[in-house]
């Protein structure tokens, strides 16, 4: 019987002390593509589809909190999700996360 998933659910996906500053990590709870990563130590979590062509973001370069993806080089914040240098409605999913024992773990909402 398949389970089926509630509104919102908190998907463990990955031990914190594996997730390296300058390293993101790509998880995909519940089939969601997220990038995982930490500057400055504070985690983000956000998707890992590029809104441009859906080019995998985790092979993307970090400048700073800029993600350059590695496709056609967009750039986005990675505090907001929104694109850099260029004013526009273009913005990352940004998922919540929390750490439960030393895991990190993403809100999904079913949607
Ligand atoms: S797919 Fe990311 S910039 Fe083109």
């Amino acid at each position: 019987m398949e389970r089926l998933m509630t509104a919102e659910e908190w998907v463990p996906v990955l031990d914190e002390k594996v997730l390296d500053e300058n390293l993101g990590e790509c998880v995909a709870p519940k089939g969601y593509p997220v990038l995982l990563m930490k500057r400055y130590g504070q985690i983000f979590a956000l998707s890992n589809q590029c809104p441009h062509m859906g080019c995998t973001l985790g092979g993307g370069m970090m400048d700073g909190y800029i993600l350059t993806c590695p496709c056609h080089d967009w750039q986005f914040d990675i505090r907001t999700g929104r694109m850099a240098g260029v004013e526009n409605d273009i913005v990352l999913r940004s998922y919540e996360w929390r750490i439960d024992s030393g895991k990190i773990s993403i809100k999904i909402k079913g949607d």
